[in-house]
């Protein structure tokens, strides 16, 4: 992971002798006016001159070293706390190759907008020059960016997300990979002996994509994917175009490998909206009754899958750590992620407890006496019950290396990347969706993903019920037009010569009373058996409408208490509400009409015969 180089005396002298660099980093610099520049070498001691600099400056605490050690809790404004989908722009040439599920504004214009926006926008701070790759350096999958940021926390946080410095800074020197640019500021300037803040950020956010060019321009936030841009802005947006033009895909998956008591390992990929649990299912814990099962994680947010040269999908995990949500996490939730996160980790916006320790809300049964909120704020049980203050922000992170996951996968650095069997799509549902079906083929199963979507529970006026499409859970991260990827989906099936098989499943359904049919998290594993089984051809299965589903007696019950009276309930198919569902999916046929593959349009068709 770390690279050991001693200190660097002068850390503005550039690591790259790559002349576009240079040139680029001289231009940037000229337009933002940093103090000076730091080219990043990734060295561990340098990451500790940054992190003692943070603490100094009150960006950062350390944490309790006994408790939580090399650890770090950062606090960010109360403004800059999540991604902001209505302030990201895809600016391509064309309005109609953004499509209507981007926000897009005319290249040029924007350009001169952000050149205004970055003039001086780094005057009094440091410029850091962070070379990176996503993906293993030594991967053909990988692909290759630096990030201009004027955030050290941007670069620390990034360093435990993707691979960066002197190893990256000597593969573009080679000059045989396009380097993404990728332009950041915070957007707060510290002109004239203005003194800095804590989290410094701008009100006014762009985070930019010009997918024709491959850059990135990010103005105003330091948090998250706004600011970390290897994450969604690269490894989503921009990737989903060199993706299609390379007969490739960038998507919104996890990754995992399922292996059998006999050790026959299969790896699957999974696509959820965000919030739908991928971190846990990615490492899930099989229920005792399994036996010799075990499961493998390669990544948990992000795959770029690629045919190999027999025409087998091959997938890798472009990103080496976890950037979580922590409220909900637990030694119970997910015992694995707690453990990944127990030592070398950034903290954000969760609850500072006196112990100089971390908590959230969920991560234990009892909370603790009294401990400082993510605003700073005393906080206690007691006024928690009173004024429904939370100790941390629902969207609080940790950012822990996916090295340290007790069940990260031997072959998840594998350069040549994992062969993936199948395809899992899902979303929250609590009515229409069985807990598991199987698609009939490649076409009908990207129909089913491009139509997945999750119901609204948010008691709002008119809107419970009503299903948020996000097609491959790809809604915000699509980097051009979603009829087009729905075109590139079914295009990618002429490069294969084994198809991976298809799923979807919903551990969300409920009963009358609002109850969930389906105990979820570890008792997953049923399901993902009976998926790798058939994946296999081995699992048995009879055909349905919507597709293949199995019988009561297909799934591994041992272990749990499940009557066939229950699972026939969580797996009812009804005609009348699958009637509803296609009526309901047809908002997105027509606004991405003209760009919609016919092959799409004919699954609906096929779909409404069936019913
Ligand atoms: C994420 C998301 O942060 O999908 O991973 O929103
Ligand atoms: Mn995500």
């Amino acid at each position: 992971m770390a690279t050991k180089t001693t200190v660097r005396s002068n850390p503005s002298t550039p690591l790259s002798t790559n002349k576009h660099l240079l040139k680029w980093v001289e231009k940037m610099a000229r337009l933002t006016k940093p103090a000076r520049i730091h080219w990043v070498s990734g060295s561990d001691e340098e990451n500790q001159t940054l992190l003692d600099q943070m603490v100094g400056a009150g960006t950062l605490t350390k944490l309790n070293e006994d408790l939580w050690p090399g650890c770090y809790y950062a606090r960010s404004d109360a403004s800059d706390v999540a991604r902001v989908e209505d302030r990201t722009f895809i600016c391509s040439l064309s309005k109609d190759n953004a499509g209507p599920t981007n926000n897009w504004e005319d290249p040029f214009k924007m350009r001169r907008k952000l050149k205004g926006l970055f003039q001086g926008a780094m005057q009094g701070r440091t410029m850091y020059v962070l070379a990176f790759s996503m993906g293993p350096v030594d991967s053909p999958l990988a692909r290759i960016g630096v990030q201009l940021t004027d955030s050290p926390y941007v670069v620390v946080n990034m360093r435990i997300m993707a691979r960066i410095g002197l190893r990256v800074f000597q593969e573009i020197d080679k000059g045989e990979k396009r380097v993404v640019p990728c332009m950041h500021s915070v957007g707060m300037p510290l002109t004239r002996g203005k003194k800095d803040v804590m989290w410094p950020c701008n009100p006014e956010k762009y985070i930019v994509h010009f997918p024709e060019t491959r850059e990135i321009w990010s103005y105003g936030s330091g948090y998250g994917g706004n600011a970390l841009l290897g994450k969604k802005c690269f490894a989503l947006r921009i990737a989903s175009n060199i993706a299609r033009d390379e007969g490739w895909m960038a998507e919104h998956m996890l990754i995992l490998g399922v292996e059998d008591p006999k050790g026959e390992k299969t790896y699957v990929a999974a696509a959820f909206p965000s919030a739908c649990g991928k971190t846990n299912f990615a490492m899930l814990i099989p229920p005792k009754s399994f036996k010799g099962w075990k499961i493998w994680t390669v990544g948990d947010d992000i795959a770029w899958i690629k045919p190999d040269a027999k025409g087998e999908l091959r997938a890798i995990n472009p990103e080496s750590g976890f950037f979580g949500v922590a409220p909900g996490t637990s030694m119970k939730t997910n015992p694995n992620a707690m453990l990944t996160l127990q030592k070398n980790s950034i903290f954000t916006n969760v609850a500072l407890t006196p112990e100089g320790g971390v908590w959230w809300e969920g991560m234990t049964d009892t909370p603790p006496a009294e401990c400082t909120d993510w605003q700073g704020k005393r906080w206690t049980p007691a006024i928690a019950a009173e004024t429904g203050a939370k100790a941390a922000h629902p969207n609080a992170r940790f950012t822990a290396p996916a090295s340290q996951c007790p069940t990260i996968d031997p072959a998840w650095e594998d350069p040549a990347g994992v062969p993936i069997s199948a395809i899992i799509f899902g979303g929250r549902r609590p009515t229409t969706m069985p807990l598991v079906f199987q698609a009939f083929n490649w076409s009908t199963g990207v129909y089913v993903g491009a139509t997945m979507g999750s119901e609204m529970t948010a008691a709002a006026a008119g809107t419970v019920g009503k299903v948020r499409r996000d097609p491959m859970a790809m809604l915000p991260f699509c980097g051009y037009h979603m009829g087009d990827y729905f075109r590139h989906w079914i295009k990618m099936q002429r490069h294969l010569t084994t198809t991976p098989r298809i799923f979807h499943v919903n551990w969300f359904r409920r009963g009358p009373a609002g109850e969930f049919l389906w105990p979820g998290y570890s008792e997953n594993m049923r399901v993902l058996k009976w998926i790798v089984d058939r994946a296999h051809g081995r699992a048995a299965g009879r055909e349905t409408p919507i597709g293949w589903m199995p019988n009561y007696e297909d799934l591994e019950w041992k272990g749990l208490p499940f009557t066939k009276e229950q699972f026939e309930e969580l797996q009812a198919f009804d005609r009348k509400q699958w009637r509803q569902e296609v009526i309901g999916q047809e908002e997105l046929f027509i606004d991405l009409h003209d760009h919609l593959p016919p092959e799409m349009v004919y699954e609906r068709e096929l779909l409404i015969c069936r019913l």
